[in-house]
């Protein structure tokens, strides 16, 4: 019985408090200004919404917390606040307040919280805050600022939060944020600010989040976040003018979250991220990036999570998330992806959650990946659904039973068509080319390995280069050029080769051909050969070896027995019954038309004539 009755008592407990202290105000002819409410307890006097003009009379003197919000106050004095020294907490937002005095609030030595968010502030003077080595927290925000001035916060040695935000700013002076030693958090948002100068920043040590959301800024200076070693999180948010993050902007820096959304850029900013090996969470969504190409992400060694949510990505290359050992979140929502392969990771083993849905994706065998890993991977509520093929259209990956697992998710092996052998005699400056045609599902891609081992694609610029279609196309045919070509067509499903061969004879067309020639010299010393200079990586099949070691072969044994008669003809016509021969045989470097210079080098063989 005892028990049940002291439970009673407890739980009537706050009432009775509640009671007791609504009971004692008036009893103790406690003082309250008219229209505000107090509670004494708690030391709070608050007259939020009251139309107050000026400071009301009688307002205890040990209050702790005072919010004078959304009155109609028009300036806060030294005078008007000098008895408070209690205060810890001030609350003056959605004031009139336009004009600070300097030592406005230095009589408040106790104050930790002051909001001044709402006002019509246009320029804080120097001195506005002096004292207050007790602020941790104050709020500037929905403000005229246009400009904050040195040493404006040099007293505010506790702050940790500073809140700028949704002012006119277009300019904070160099030293404005001297003496900011304690600040962690900062936000800069909805300014018309051109440049947040390192500068200006490099005073605030201590900072641990920056955010800097809504402005026009285009560029970030070099190390334009020097000396900010502590930083952990950086958001630049709603930048429409950044078009590209330069390298050495994020130099300094040892980040844990980046975040850079809703900007303009086009590329993953690869050489930024570059010295951010503790990285761990990356967010670009809401960039137009529409590729995320081979290893950009290569230095984020801790990266766990990646955000590229509605980018308009729309190819993700292999090795795309190369160097990423450690990914367990990969959020690819909303995209113009068709596909993800297993190739674009270095492992997808660290991956748990996989968010592919509101992509057009092509339930085919690049998929399989997925599917076979339906059970244990998260997504997030959200599962990828088939696009194509028609069969499978709107259906969930998630859904699918394992028995329909491989009538759905196959390739076809690309097939080269009109496997006709090419053989083509050209001489030096015709335009020669070579058809390769290939079907298979999905549509193979189409790349040429030239005698000299370089891959040609579509990309190459040059002389070289591969049509649309998969047609070689050879300008201005040089010597040089002659010998067997490979066509590869490659897909998910595997890939199909085919070879064709050309000989290029040393004599020009015509004198005109000659000036287009040195007109196109200017390709030679191209610096795009570069990325056509590929080692050639593919495992070609057996026959195609054989059969284009065979056409080498039996070219150079057909000049060698040429060479042969000559001399032998030759010896004979002259009589001659010397058995020692000096030939010397010149030719030319392997390796491009990069060296066509002409500084082949020379080797002399010896012989002895039976
Ligand atoms: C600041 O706060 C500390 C305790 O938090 C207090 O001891 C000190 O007196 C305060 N400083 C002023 C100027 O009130
Ligand atoms: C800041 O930009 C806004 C919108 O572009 C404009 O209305 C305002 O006048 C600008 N303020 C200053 C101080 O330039
Ligand atoms: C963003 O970039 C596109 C193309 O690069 C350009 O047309 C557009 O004007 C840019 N937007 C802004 C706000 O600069
Ligand atoms: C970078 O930050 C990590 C924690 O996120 C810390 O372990 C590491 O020591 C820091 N590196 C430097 C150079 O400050
Ligand atoms: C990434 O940025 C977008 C846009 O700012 C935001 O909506 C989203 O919540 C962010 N994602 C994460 C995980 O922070
Ligand atoms: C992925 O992005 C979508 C769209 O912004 C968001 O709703 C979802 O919460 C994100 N999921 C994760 C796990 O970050
Ligand atoms: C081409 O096929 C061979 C053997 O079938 C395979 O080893 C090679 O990786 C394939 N290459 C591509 C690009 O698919
Ligand atoms: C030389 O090249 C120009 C432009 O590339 C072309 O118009 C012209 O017909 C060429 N001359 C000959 C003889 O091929
Ligand atoms: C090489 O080509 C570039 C442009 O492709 C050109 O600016 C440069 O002058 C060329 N150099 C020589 C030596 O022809
Ligand atoms: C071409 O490649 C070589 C070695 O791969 C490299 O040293 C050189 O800088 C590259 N040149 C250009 C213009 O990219």
């Amino acid at each position: 019985m005892g028990v049940s009755l002291r439970q009673d008592v407890v739980w009537l407990l706050p009432f009775f408090i509640l009671l007791v202290t609504l009971n004692l105000r008036p009893a103790r002819g406690q003082v309250c200004p008219q229209r505000c409410e107090c509670v004494a307890k708690l030391k709070t006097v608050s007259c939020h919404g009251k139309r107050l003009s000026a400071l009301p009379d009688g307002i205890p003197l040990d209050t702790k917390i005072l919010d004078l919000s959304a009155n109609k106050l028009r300036w806060v004095e030294h005078g008007d606040l000098i008895s408070f020294s209690n205060v810890e907490k001030l609350d003056l937002g959605e004031n009139m307040i336009s004009v600070l005095e300097p030592n406005a609030f230095s009589s408040l030595q106790s104050l930790q919280s002051l909001s001044l968010r709402g006002n019509q502030l246009k320029l804080i003077p120097t001195g506005a805050f002096s004292h207050l080595s007790n602020l941790t927290s104050l709020d500037l925000s929905g403000n005229k600022l246009v400009i904050l001035l040195d040493f404006t916060f040099q007293d505010l040695k506790s702050l940790r939060n500073l809140e700028v935000g949704d002012n006119d700013l277009v300019y904070i002076s160099n030293k404005a944020f001297l003496g900011l030693v304690a600040l962690r958090e900062l936000t800069i948002e909805r300014c018309n600010l051109t440049s947040v100068s390192s500068q200006s920043l490099s005073y605030l040590h201590n900072l641990v989040t920056l955010r800097l959301r809504y402005l026009g800024i285009s560029t970030l200076e070099d190390q334009n976040f020097r000396k900010l070693g502590n930083l952990r999180g950086l958001e630049i948010d709603h930048w429409p003018f950044l078009e590209y993050v330069t390298p050495h902007s994020l130099q300094g820096l040892n980040l844990s979250w980046l975040s850079i959304t809703h900007t303009n850029i086009t590329c993953v900013p690869t050489s930024a991220l570059r010295s951010l090996s503790h990285l761990t969470s990356l967010n670009l969504s809401f960039n137009p990036i529409s590729v995320l190409e081979s290893w950009s992400l290569r230095d984020l060694l801790r990266l766990k999570e990646l955000h590229l949510v509605g980018t308009r990505l729309a190819t993700v290359q292999p090795y795309a998330l190369g160097g990423l050992r450690q990914i367990r979140l990969l959020n690819l929502s909303a995209n113009n992806l068709v596909t993800l392969e297993e190739a674009a990771f270095q492992s997808v083993n660290s991956l748990e959650t996989l968010r592919l849905d509101g992509n057009p994706l092509a339930c085919d065998c690049r998929l399989l990946w997925i599917l076979q890993r339906r059970k244990t991977l998260n997504f997030d509520g959200a599962s990828p659904v088939c696009m194509t093929p028609l069969e499978v259209q709107g259906r969930s990956l998630g859904a699918f039973s394992d028995a329909a697992l491989f009538d759905h998710f196959t390739c076809q092996k690309p097939k080269i068509r009109n496997r006709k052998l090419q053989q083509i005699s050209a001489r030096e400056g015709q335009v020669v080319s070579f058809v390769c045609r290939a079907e298979g599902e999905p549509t193979p891609v189409i790349f040429w390995i030239s005698p000299q081992r370089r891959r040609i694609t579509t990309k190459s610029s040059g002389r070289l280069t591969v049509l649309k279609e998969g047609t070689l196309e050879i300008r201005y045919a040089q010597v040089m050029d002659t010998g067997t070509y490979i066509c590869i067509a490659s897909n998910a499903g595997g890939n199909d080769t085919y070879f064709a061969t050309l000989t290029v004879s040393g004599l020009p067309l015509d004198a005109a051909l000659m000036a287009n020639r040195t007109y196109y010299a200017g390709d030679l010393n191209d610096t795009n050969l570069n990325d056509t200079r590929v080692f050639l990586k593919f495992t070609l099949d057996l026959k195609t070896i054989l059969i284009s070691t065979a056409m080498g072969c039996i070219m150079f044994l057909g000049v060698v027995l040429f060479c042969f008669i000559l001399l032998f003809v030759w010896s004979r016509g002259k009589g001659q019954h010397k058995n020692n021969f000096s030939v010397e045989y010149s030719f030319r470097k392997v390796d491009g038309p990069a060296t066509s210079g002409g500084q082949g080098g020379a080797r002399k063989f010896n012989m002895k004539m039976i």
